[in-house]
């Protein structure tokens, strides 16, 4: 079967990485069909294009969707703050209905954990607004938008990863003690769905507890579940944790495949680094393993996942390491 794929390499060191995953992906013989849309804050700056509707709608024909970064290109060349992160990582998540971002930290004996983190609500939905805006009363607000359906497909399917693992220990990460409407309903939510998986054991903790588990005592967690913006911090402290966010990848699934999935690197676009060949690319290889295993290509996922077992030993160029990794696969 051939998988069609879409590929953005968007800004800064997007591209570069991007490339060594294809470089991977081709060394794994796995047959694609390749699209490549030139989108981010590069392309939003030269026309003031960010995301056309008709591109949108070619993407719900697709099957995977590989990103790099987008965001600023180069030091010193600006978007408007956000814009583009919105106008098309959070677009792409929300109407490609990619519920989880799923965030694998493996670098044992360092870490060896998962983050679920819920893509699509939160307080990233957007609800809120201004009154009064420009006076001395001003009025800023922002809510966290927490449905049953979102929470509960998000935390059964954290549950499911939980029960194929070793462990099968589930965490679930919030701040029940402050935000009590939305703490109240996931927590009532996990505990309704943990009745159907007994063979998962559970756990709780609170957000900043997990901050600092995360750094004394990461090896307390297996499988954890929490909400967009819990989720989004901490990855970024997992990556941090679990050898620098060179190495951490991720996956924005649309689990009932209603649409493509999308598979990025946790990084940023680095454009301090952009052009010097300088980029570690495990971060995007990791995440076309993840695109690899949720296409059903499970060989060539466990080639990838051999190959970057150990990322450490791989040193030199984002060109060296790509040619390293893929002469792996080839010879697995
Ligand atoms: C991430 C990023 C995005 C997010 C930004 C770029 C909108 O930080 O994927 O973690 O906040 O989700
Ligand atoms: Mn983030």
């Amino acid at each position: 079967m051939t998988h069609r794929i879409g590929v953005i390499g968007g800004d800064g060191i997007g591209p570069e990485v991007l490339a060594e995953a294809l470089k991977v992906l081709d060394a794994t013989g796995v047959a694609y069909d390749r699209t490549d849309y030139d989108l981010g804050a590069h392309r939003y700056l030269a026309d003031g294009t960010v995301l056309p509707d008709e591109v949108l709608e070619e993407w719900r024909g697709l099957d995977a969707l590989l990103l790099g970064a987008v965001g600023d290109p180069a030091p010193g060349v600006a978007a408007p703050a956000g814009l583009v992160e919105r106008g098309i990582l959070l677009r792409m998540r929300f109407d490609l209905d990619q519920y989880i971002n799923l965030r694998p930290f493996r670098l044992p004996p360092k870490a060896d954990f998962e983050v679920i983190r819920e893509n699509t609500e939160g307080t990233y939905a957007g609800e809120g607004g201004f009154l009064r805006k420009g006076t001395p009363n001003e009025i800023a607000t922002q809510g966290s938008v927490n449905t049953r359906l979102g929470v509960e497909r998000c935390v059964r399917f954290a549950f499911e990863r939980a029960a194929a693992t070793d462990r099968r220990h589930l965490t679930l990460v919030h701040k029940k003690n402050v935000l009590t409407f939305a703490g109240d309903l996931w927590q009532r939510t996990f505990d309704e769905v943990a009745e159907q998986y007994p063979q998962v054991s559970t756990g709780y903790d609170h957000i900043d507890a997990a901050c600092i588990h995360f750094v004394e005592r990461p090896e307390r967690y297996d499988v954890i579940v929490t909400d967009n913006l819990f989720g989004d911090i901490l990855t970024d402290l997992g990556g941090a944790v679990a050898g620098g966010v060179g190495y951490a990848a991720s996956a924005n699934l649309n689990p009932a495949r209603t649409g493509p999935s999308m598979f990025e690197p946790v990084h940023g676009t680095a454009p301090d680094i952009a052009g010097q060949n300088k980029a570690n690319p495990i971060a995007a290889i990791i995440s076309l393993q993840l695109m690899l295993d949720f296409l059903g290509e499970a060989d060539a996922a466990a080639a990838v996942a051999a190959a970057c077992d150990n990322p450490e030993r791989y040193t030199g160029s984002t060109t060296d390491i790509g040619d390293a990794v893929a002469a792996a696969v080839r010879s697995a």
